[in-house]
């Protein structure tokens, strides 16, 4: 940043008042001129255009897609789960219409360090307000969360990164239904390369039947990102 003579206005302005200036240009600069920083988030952009057609501007989601809401997810969630798709441990089963639909996207980006960058873009999009409260036993809900999930995924639903567990409070019930009939029918979780996968997917045969799913679900809805 050019901080010369022809950025500060020296013919109209005090002296200490000039100082200030130069202060506070400098005191910007100590924060936000890390080199890169700023073309890390000018790259996580033009790299989300990728994403915007099915996830929306800010990561809305889009259900008719079975596209889930992705803004303000953890890049270290958002990372793990772009190189699953990459590698086909998730989204290249024949019977996965939605992971097929969203491993392309994935392969698409053309490195690592694009996989890092546009991870750190989503988890710094807005979070979506909460839509309507969806249906179900939330008591039921409540116990069975708390005897076997809250383990992992935290009391509130905040996620454990130690354990991989992402959070689950604030993210679409109709995505949190579908991804649990994936993992109790080995369309999710089945990859011997997707080890954190395989520790769910016993955890998702605990729900006896579609009423236990829609319970939990119901409960997890409840919790405040
Ligand atoms: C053609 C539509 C489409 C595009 C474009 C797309 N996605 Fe997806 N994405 C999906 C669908 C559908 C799913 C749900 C997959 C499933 O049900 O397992 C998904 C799932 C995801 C997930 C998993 C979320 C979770 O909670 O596990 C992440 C992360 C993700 N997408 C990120 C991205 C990023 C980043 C881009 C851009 C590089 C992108 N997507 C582009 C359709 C798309
Ligand atoms: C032993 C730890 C553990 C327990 C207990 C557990 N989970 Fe998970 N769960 C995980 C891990 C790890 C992942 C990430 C899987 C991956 O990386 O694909 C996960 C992923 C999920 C996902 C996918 C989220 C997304 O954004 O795609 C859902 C939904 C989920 N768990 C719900 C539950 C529910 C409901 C329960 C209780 C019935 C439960 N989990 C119990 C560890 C656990």
């Amino acid at each position: 940043m050019d901080l010369g003579p022809s950025v500060i206005p020296t013919h109209y302005c005090h002296r200490t008042a000039c100082l200030a200036v130069l202060f506070v240009v400098a005191g910007l600069c100590v924060s936000g001129c890390r080199p890169g920083t700023a073309d890390a988030a000018v790259r996580g952009k033009q790299l989300f255009e990728t994403c915007v057609p099915c996830h929306g501007q800010s990561g809305e989601g889009n259900a008719q897609l079975g596209a889930p809401n992705i803004g303000g997810m953890k890049a270290w969630y958002v990372e793990a789960q772009l190189r699953k798709f990459r590698s086909g441990a998730r989204g290249a089963q024949f019977n996965d219409a939605e992971g097929m639909r969203m491993r392309p996207m994935a392969l698409s980006l053309d490195s690592d360090q694009d996989v890092q960058i546009v991870s750190r873009y989503v988890e710094s999009l807005p979070e979506r307000p909460r839509g309507p409260l969806p249906k179900g036993d939330v008591h039921a809900g409540d116990t069975q969360y708390h005897a076997v999930c809250g383990g992992c995924h935290g009391p509130n639903g905040g996620g454990n990164q130690a354990l991989k567990a992402p959070r689950l409070a604030g993210v679409d019930d109709w995505y949190l239904n579908t991804q649990l009939r994936k993992f109790k029918n080995g369309v999710r979780g089945a990859d011997p390369k997707d080890a954190e996968g395989r520790l769910m997917a016993p955890m998702a045969k605990t729900l006896a039947n579609e009423d236990a799913i829609r319970n939990v679900v119901a409960y997890i809805a409840t919790l405040k990102p």
